[in-house]
C-alpha cells in the first residue's frame, strides 16, 4: 500500500526544491502559523495595502518567493499585484527606462493574457476568440483575479500605447494612468521585484546601487505599493543601504522554521498536494518516518535553507524507492547529505 503511495511521491516530483512560481504559492505553509509570534504574510498584505514600500528580507532558498507568490497570488483580492520581470532586466537594471519598459510590457502581457481568456471581452472588442475548456480552466488558476475584471484588463490595454522611443516621462504617465484604472476599480497597486539579488551573484555592487538609486526611484512618486525581496547579506553588509533605506520603509524579515514539526508541515504540505489526496492515510508520516524528520530539522538548523532541505528529501525519496523500501528513513537523509 505505501510503497504505491511513495511511487506515486516520486513520480509526482513531490519534494521538487524548485517548483514552478504558481505552483511554490500553493505550497507555501504561512510563517506565521509556525507559533514563531512574528506577523509574517498579514504584515506584507497590510502593508501593501497601506501602499508602503517594503523590503521582504531573508537568505537564499528560505522562503521568499514561496511569500510572495502566496500572499501576491492569483486569488488575492483587494491588491493588483504587477510582478516586473526582473530577471528580464539583467545589467539594464540600473536604468528607469528599463524597469518602466519592462512594467508596461508586464502590464501589457497580463491583460492581454486575461482579455484572450475572458469571453465577454472578446465579444465586447469585436475580436473573434475560441474559449476552451482547457483556458477556462487556466484562466480560474492563472489569472490574477485583478484582472478577471475584463473592463480594467481593456482598460490596461487601451492605455499601453507607448513604445520604446517614448521618453521616461512619457511612460510614466502611461504608468500612472494604469495605476488610475486600477484604483478606480478599489485595488491598491502592488508593484513586486523578487529575484532582485541575481544580479550581484559574482558581480559588482554598482547595479543594486543603480537599482535603487536610480532606476526605481520614481516609484515612490507613485500611488503604489512596492515589494522587493532581497537577501539578508544586502542590508547587513550595507550594500546600497543608505538609497535601501530611504526607498523602502518598511522590513519584513522572514523568520527561520522554529521547530521540526514545522518543518514537517512544509513536507507535509507537498505530499497532499501532490497526491491531491483526501484519504487521510495519504499524510507524510506514511511516507516519512521522524527519524527523517529529525535529522533535516538538524541540518536545517544547522544552517541549511528550505530549499536544501527539500532537496536532501527529494535525493532522499529518489534513493527509497530505488531500493523498494515505503518510508524515507533517517538513515536516507544521512546516506543524502553525504552525496
Ligand atoms: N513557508 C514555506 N512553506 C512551504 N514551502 C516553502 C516555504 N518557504 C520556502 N519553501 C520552499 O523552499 C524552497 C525555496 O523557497 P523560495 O524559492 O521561496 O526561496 P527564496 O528565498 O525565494 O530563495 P532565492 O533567494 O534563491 O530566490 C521552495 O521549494 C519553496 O517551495
Ligand atoms: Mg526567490
Amino acid at each position: 500500500m505505501t510503497l504505491r503511495l511513495i511511487r506515486s511521491l516520486a513520480e509526482a516530483n513531490a519534494f521538487d526544491p524548485t517548483p514552478k512560481y504558481s505552483d511554490v504559492g500553493v505550497y507555501h505553509v504561512r510563517f506565521e502559523s509556525m507559533g514563531t509570534g512574528v506577523q509574517v504574510e498579514s504584515r506584507l498584505l497590510d502593508g501593501a495595502l497601506r501602499g508602503e514600500r517594503i523590503a521582504l528580507i531573508a537568505d537564499s532558498g528560505c522562503g521568499k518567493t514561496s511569500v510572495v507568490s502566496h500572499v501576491f497570488g492569483p486569488t488575492t483580492e483587494q491588491v493588483a499585484p504587477i510582478l516586473v520581470p526582473v530577471r528580464s532586466l539583467e545589467e539594464e537594471a540600473t536604468k528607469a527606462e528599463q524597469v518602466a519598459d519592462s512594467i508596461l510590457s508586464q502590464l501589457r502581457r497580463q491583460a492581454e493574457e486575461s482579455g484572450r481568456l475572458a469571453p465577454d471581452t472578446g465579444s465586447r472588442l469585436g475580436r473573434h476568440r475560441h474559449v476552451t475548456n482547457v483556458n477556462r480552466r487556466s484562466k480560474s488558476f492563472a489569472t490574477p483575479r485583478w484582472l478577471a475584471n475584463a473592463n480594467l484588463a481593456s482598460q490596461i490595454e487601451q492605455q499601453i500605447t507607448t513604445t520604446e522611443s517614448n521618453t521616461l516621462e512619457e511612460k510614466i504617465d502611461v504608468i500612472r494612468l494604469c495605476l488610475n484604472s486600477i484604483r478606480n476599480d478599489s485595488l491598491m497597486p502592488v508593484f513586486v521585484f523578487d529575484d532582485t539579488d541575481r544580479w550581484t551573484v559574482g558581480s559588482d555592487d554598482s547595479t543594486i546601487e543603480g537599482f535603487f538609486g536610480e532606476a526605481i526611484r520614481w516609484l515612490a512618486e507613485m500611488d503604489a505599493a512596492v515589494v522587493v525581496a532581497t537577501h539578508s547579506r544586502y542590508l547587513d553588509a550595507g550594500l546600497g543601504d543608505p538609497e535601501l533605506l530611504t526607498f523602502l520603509d518598511t522590513r519584513v524579515r522572514l523568520p527561520r522554521v522554529p521547530t521540526a514539526r514545522d518543518l514537517a508541515s512544509i513536507l507535509d504540505r507537498r505530499v497532499q498536494f501532490r497526491l491531491n489526496g483526501h484519504d487521510p492515510n495519504e499524510r507524510l508520516d506514511a511516507v516519512v518516518d521522524w527519524s527523517a524528520i529529525e535529522e533535516l530539522f538538524s541540518e536545517y538548523q544547522e544552517g541549511a535553507s528550505i530549499r536544501k532541505v527539500m532537496q536532501l528529501a527529494h535525493i532522499a525519496l529518489v534513493e527509497t524507492v530505488d531500493v523498494c523500501a515505503d518510508k524515507i528513513t533517517g538513515r536516507a537523509i544521512k546516506a543524502a547529505v553525504q552525496t
